[in-house]
């Protein structure tokens, strides 16, 4: 529900004027920050899973990661049609003008398949492969990194928050630290059960 209001809420602030002088950029900005914002916090379901032991987590991951994908597919067609006004042409110039064009296609297309095998049926069929190519999504996550790096640039604040974030979140995949990660939240959870203040 958050998820869906967030981008109504940007759509009403468009309808009142209150989005500044170039309000389709800005719609495109948003929806990009908030597909990246999505795909981290998927990113964060199973580390927060190890740490608490709580199922619940897991089970919001894949509605998380489909969000994710639908402010993508909404931040494309904001491109397609605030800033380049579905002209081919124009398009074609941009991809020339602007690489980061390419690699924000090539982080849909990634995204694209893992929205198309979210289902219980390429669960089944893909067997042990789904996984392997649910992988990618590290590399998608880079990808889209390096999307954003290219637009904002010289703005590194807000980009180096984000790409932290990311690499923390890879970090904890690595084998070992992975194993650490969850021994963490073993000592944790035991601290609390043994402590007067129950959890
Ligand atoms: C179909 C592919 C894509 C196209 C054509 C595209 C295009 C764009 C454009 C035109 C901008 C704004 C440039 C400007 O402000 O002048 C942008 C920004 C951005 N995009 Fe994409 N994008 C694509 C895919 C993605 C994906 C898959 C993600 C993330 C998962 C993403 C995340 C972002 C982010 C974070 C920004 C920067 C927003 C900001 O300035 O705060 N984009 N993209």
């Amino acid at each position: 529900m958050a998820a869906l209001a967030v981008p109504l809420y940007w759509l009403y602030q468009a309808w009142i004027f209150a989005l500044g002088a170039d309000p389709g950029k800005t719609l495109v900005d948003y929806l990009g920050l908030g597909a990246l914002v999505l795909l981290l916090l998927t990113l964060s379901m199973t580390p927060l899973q190890r740490l608490s032991g709580w199922g619940g987590w897991i089970a919001v991951r894949r509605q998380l990661g489909l969000w994710c994908f639908t402010y993508v597919v909404l931040h494309l067609s904001a491109y397609a049609v605030f800033l380049v006004g579905l002209d081919v042409e124009q398009l074609l110039v941009d991809l020339r003008k602007r690489p980061y064009i390419i690699v924000g296609m090539l982080t849909f297309i990634g995204l694209l398949m893992l929205a198309l095998t979210s289902n219980r049926f390429s669960i089944r069929r893909l067997g042990k492969r789904w996984k392997a190519l649910h992988r990618l999504v590290y590399p998608i996550l880079l990808l889209a990194l390096l999307h954003m790096l290219w637009v904002v640039r010289a703005d590194l604040g807000e980009w180096l928050l984000y790409a932290l974030i990311g690499a923390f979140l890879l970090l904890l995949r690595v084998p070992p630290v992975s194993a650490a990660w969850q021994g963490l939240g073993q000592w944790l959870r035991s601290t609390l059960r043994r402590s007067p203040i129950k959890a």
